[in-house]
């Protein structure tokens, strides 16, 4: 028995909301993006979230105690971005394209079903990934759009 892939496989067969978890490093000046589906809210009071971030990712050491990130919850038509911030080889590409608007240096996805902004309070490594705990600051709502989805290795539709 492989557990590992076990694991993976039967992660797999989940169907996940899609976002892209974006932030600014203020001392490269870089704009750094990934897609992720390990977004879950955490508590009401505060008004908190949590993401699970690969430490090998290019976003991972921007992400700092009290600084900034944006979670983009991606609509149905938003595979393209998707794809973009969520392969290796594509990373050069993610901020070359119109789909970005920002604030206070952040990216955010513009015609996603909603953006929440987040200020970093916790942060704990675990294995090959960290856990980021944000207050949420800000909340932008596009109720006229359906969630981007992904299950069983693919984009599915509702
Ligand atoms: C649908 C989907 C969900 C993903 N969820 C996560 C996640 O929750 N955490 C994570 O670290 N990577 C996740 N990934 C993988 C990263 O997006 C991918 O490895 C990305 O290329 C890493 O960023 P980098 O290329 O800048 O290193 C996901 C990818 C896809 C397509």
């Amino acid at each position: 028995m492989n557990i590992k892939e076990d694991f993976r496989l039967a992660l797999r067969e989940l169907v996940y909301p899609v976002c892209v978890v974006s932030a600014h490093n203020h001392e490269t000046k870089v704009n750094h993006a990934i897609t992720v589906s390990s977004v879950t809210s955490l508590s009401f009071d505060p008004p908190s979230i949590l993401v699970c971030i690969n430490k090998d990712s290019r976003i991972h050491s921007s992400l700092k105690k009290d600084s900034y990130f944006n979670v983009s919850f991606l609509s149905s038509s938003q595979s393209e971005i998707s794809n973009l911030c969520g392969t290796d080889e594509l990373s050069d590409k993610r901020f070359e394209n119109e789909f970005w608007d920002f604030k206070n240096d952040v990216g955010f996805i513009k015609n996603s079903q909603s953006v929440i902004s987040c200020v970093i309070k916790e942060i704990t490594s675990y294995g090959s990934h960290s856990v980021f705990i944000g207050n949420v600051i800000e909340v932008i709502k596009n109720n006229d759009t359906k969630p981007l989805l992904y299950g069983k290795g693919d984009y599915l539709d509702i």
